[in-house]
């Protein structure tokens, strides 16, 4: 352990080759895939990491941890008669490399497990799939592969899932020879399949109407765009040279196609829609770059006039009406992604110029249009699109990411306000810093996410969150000044990310069952592995069972979706004679929490507390919420049923309700939005639908999602906006096919560039947009004072050309165009 210098992840700069805006997070909808190869997990990551990482761990099988409600851990009465009674073990008589589960429908314990065993043979390729089933959360499976008459299905297909408890399931097959594909398909959760044959060979897996699952979408391998309203029976095409599609509202699908026939044309596409599947289908964009799709949300990233620069507008009625978002304007490098989006507001990321790997946060109001800086120097590489970005679901309002410091160090901030201030997280209190930090005694927690994964640290998870585990956050970390490459060790919080807990030493899969109640989590190591390790306080005490006396190779652990279940399989496989075969391992917890917890179980909690006797304590948007929580100290079965049992009490409003509207500015160390000074005296114009909008606003605008009642009620003033204004570059009518350029009516963007060297958290910023389309200012407002501002007048586009081709509804802006 000599070289423990100071070590910090490297930044790698990477040349941008392909961007896609509204990148949107892969979510994992209960499908996993395992592969046997343990060099491809352990050894290649190992090759990054310093080599201290199988130090053999502390053997005791209970870890002590204290707490304020707990005493020393208690070993658990005969937990191990118990569990090896409840211990199932299944061997696959299977020698494939690679295996992907899938989880059918709800509390129905059906599992499909699809094997694939790939020899490439000079020139031929030989292929076998085998399907397994089980019906009881993976305790056996049934060789079932007669059911898809022994062909090779796609694994990078994998299996497609019918939303809600649907039953479906679709299976790709590779029918080599023939022209289309045939794909299995069933309705009664892979109890039985029928094979159809497809007219066209699909790109990518066949996707389901998220409101119904007998409709079905797939882009084909010569980009048409086909659908089944008949799950899969009759197929209809519905498009040619289709880039990308989106599921919208019930029936809606969005699409992006090209006209000069290459999907590379970005910036160039247009984007249609339709909402009768395809029977007529609307022009909704030009000149479309890219597009996305977040909660009610429908982003479109557009190129601006001649230049390179494109902008984002946004919808909220899909695409009938389009505002321009008041967001800075990017170039071709770099790129817009959609961090996550609700009902209420978006987390919209926008790269900085050049190859920084970094952008900003911004969040935005209701209606999608204003925006507030909420994060600089936010960590997005441009390659692979790694961001740590992660919405804690076990918490309203909190969200992880890292920041790039200045000195190339990745550092982990939280926000527990959505987005209104990012903080550093707190430092464990069973831990010590490491060598990253400059004070051994002051530092704070830095969590590993999908950047570390994706620099092939030796992280097997990213953070585990559950919506009903209320406040339980997981994740792998590392103590200090900026996260470590050393091998890092599991972390647990239980009140929302305020505070952590280390729970285990060194690398581990990791599970939550029982809606919070049990923690599980098996080591990630290269050696054989036998133990199984559970929690039932929340990650304070780990006890450690034996589930094989014979140690597998460990590939993973896997449990139903939604964290509910009891039952969790530990995947691995053992060598034999001539290769090495898969088995599972699947432990009831069951028998070992042996009573239904009661109402003595739980104790009440207030969410983002400290301080109870405070009456304004706990409030996050407008209101605190109590909630029910088991005690730590029970250790009981909160059951299938289990609801989170929240009482929310509306807070009194604060200024820190209000967003600052459109034209006005919050000044620093103040909560006071105050106007423009170079807007004052001018009405405040502002697009909205590209027709004079009634503004109604002092400045102030409530935070998206805030429900507070009373207190501060800023004054509401009402400005009619005589002038009718349009945001040329999106057409909402009907646009001519030929796409002629000249049409776009002029805009000339002045864009005022503050070089900002610090991170300032809770910025926020206001731009605006004046109607007539004469100049757009970002007015970072809270840095005017201090920030050096290089303001740069650039005309984009001034070309001033008129023509017919704007909608007649449109009619009086043209004059406010010309001066
Ligand atoms: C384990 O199972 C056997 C047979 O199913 C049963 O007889 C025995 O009592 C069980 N042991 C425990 C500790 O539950
Ligand atoms: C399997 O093949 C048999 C005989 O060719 C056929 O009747 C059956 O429908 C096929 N099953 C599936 C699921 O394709
Ligand atoms: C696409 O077509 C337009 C007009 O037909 C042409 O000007 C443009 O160069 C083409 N772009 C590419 C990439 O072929
Ligand atoms: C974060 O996750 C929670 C729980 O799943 C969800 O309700 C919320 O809308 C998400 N927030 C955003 C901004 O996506
Ligand atoms: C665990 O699996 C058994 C079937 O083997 C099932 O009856 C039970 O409901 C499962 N438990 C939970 C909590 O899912
Ligand atoms: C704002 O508060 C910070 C910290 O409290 C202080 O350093 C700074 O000078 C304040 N700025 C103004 C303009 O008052
Ligand atoms: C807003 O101004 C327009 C034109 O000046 C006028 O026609 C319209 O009635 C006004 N709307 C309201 C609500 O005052």
């Amino acid at each position: 352990m000599g070289i423990l210098t100071y070590c910090v992840l490297l930044f790698i700069f990477q040349h941008l080759t392909s961007a896609y805006d509204f990148r949107e997070g892969l979510d994992n909808n209960g499908r996993y895939e395992f592969v046997k190869d343990p060099s491809l997990n352990i050894e290649k990551r190992s090759a990054y990491v310093e080599l201290d990482q199988f130090d053999s761990e502390s053997p005791d099988h209970i870890r002590s941890r204290r707490s304020a409600d707990q005493g020393d851990c208690k070993s658990l009465q005969g937990f191990d008669t118990k569990l090896t009674n409840n211990t199932h073990t299944f061997s696959f008589n299977d020698l494939s490399g690679s295996v992907s589960l899938a989880w059918v429908g709800d509390s129905t314990g059906v599992i499909l497990a699809l094997t694939t065993f790939q020899v490439p043979f000079f020139m031929l390729r030989f292929a076998q799939s085998k399907l397994y089933r089980s019906e009881n959360y993976g305790k056996s499976f049934q060789d079932v592969t007669n059911l898809i008459n022994n062909t090779f299905i796609r694994t990078e297909f994998g299996i497609a899932i019918g939303p809600e408890n649907s039953g479906k399931v679709i299976l790709t097959g590779d029918v080599s020879g023939s022209l289309g594909s045939r794909i299995f398909i069933s309705k009664d959760f892979g109890n039985s399949f029928e094979h159809q044959d497809l007219p066209f060979n699909p790109l990518m897996q066949i996707t389901y109407n998220p409101r119904d699952a007998n409709v079905l979408l797939v882009i084909s391998n010569t980009n048409e765009l086909w659908l089944s309203e008949d799950f899969g029976e009759n197929w209809r095409k519905i498009h040619d040279m289709v880039c990308l599609f989106k599921w919208g509202m019930d029936r809606n699908i969005f699409f992006t196609t090209s006209l000069n026939g290459s999907c590379n044309d970005r910036g160039m596409l247009d984007l249609k829609g339709t909402t009768d599947y395809g029977k007529t289908i609307k022009t909704v964009a030009t000149k479309i770059f890219s597009f996305g799709l977040g909660g009610k949300f429908l982003f479109a990233s557009v190129m601006t006039g001649t230049g390179t620069l494109r902008v984002i507008h946004v919808s909220t009625n899909q695409g009938e009406e389009w505002n321009m978002a008041q967001l800075p304007p990017v170039g071709h490098e770099e790129f817009y992604s959609i961090l996550a989006a609700n009902e209420d507001m978006v987390f919209m990321h926008v790269d900085e110029p050049g190859d920084t790997g970094y952008g900003s946060i911004y969040v935005s109001d209701d209606r999608g249009t204003v925006y507030s800086k909420s994060l600089e120097r936010h960590l997005y590489t441009t390659t692979g699109g790694d961001t740590d970005f992660t919405n804690v679901t076990s918490l309203r309002g909190v969200f992880i990411t890292s920041i790039l410091a200045e000195d190339g160090s990745v550092q982990s901030v939280v926000s527990f306000d959505q987005g209104g201030e990012w903080v550093p997280l707190q430092k464990p209190a069973n831990t010590k810093c490491d060598s990253t930090a400059k004070d051994p005694d002051k530092c704070s927690l830095h969590i590993h996410a999908a950047y570390s994964t994706a620099m092939k640290l030796n992280v097997p998870m990213l953070p585990l969150s559950e919506p009903n585990a209320v406040g339980l956050i997981m994740a792998h970390g590392s103590v200090g000044d900026a996260i470590s490459v050393m091998k890092p060790d599991v972390f647990v919080s239980d009140d929302g990310g305020y505070t952590w807990l280390q729970a285990l030493e060194g690398p581990h899969h990791y599970a939550i069952l029982d809606s919070g109640g049990l923690l599980v989590a098996v080591e990630h190591s290269a050696q054989l592995i036998k133990d199984i390790k559970f929690s039932t306080d929340e990650g304070q005490c780990w006890h450690v069972h034996q589930f094989t006396s014979d140690p597998i190779h460990f590939a993973g652990l896997a449990s139903e979706p939604g964290a509910r279940s009891m039952n969790v399989s530990v995947w691995g496989y053992r060598d034999s004679l001539l290769s090495q075969y898969w088995v599972s391992v699947t432990v009831d917890f069951r028998e070992l929490l042996t009573r239904t917890c009661e109402d003595q179980d739980y104790v009440q909690w207030l969410a983002h507390s400290d301080d109870i006797s405070d009456p304004n304590d706990g409030c996050m948007l407008g209101y605190k919420e109590k909630l029910l929580r088991l005690r730590k100290a029970s250790v009981c079965w909160n059951g299938r049923d289990y609801e989170v049992n929240k009482q929310p009490t509306p807070c009194p409003c604060t200024l820190d309700d209000f967003l600052c509207d459109f034209g006005y500015f919050r000044k620093e160390n103040s909560s006071e939005c105050v106007e423009q000074p170079d807007l004052k005296g001018h009405i405040l114009e502002f697009c909205l639908q590209g027709k004079e909008e009634l503004l109604q606003t002092r400045g102030y605008r409530k935070i998206p999602g805030d429900k507070c009642e009373g207190g501060t009620q800023p004054e509401r003033k009402e400005i009619n906006l005589s002038k009718r204004c349009v945001s040329d570059l999106l057409g909402t009518q009907e646009l001519p096919m030929d796409g002629d350029l000249s049409s776009s009516a002029p805009i000339v963007v002045t864009v005022l560039i503050i070089v900002l060297l610090a991170i300032v958290a809770g910025v926020l910023i206001v731009k605006k947009y004046v109607c007539g389309g004469r100049f757009l200012v970002h007015s970072y407002s809270v840095l005017q004072q201090h920030a050096e501002a290089q303001g740069v007048d650039e005309p984009l586009d001034s070309n001033h050309t008129q023509t017919s081709n704007v909608a007649d509804f449109h009619d009086d802006s043209d004059e406010d165009l010309l001066e």
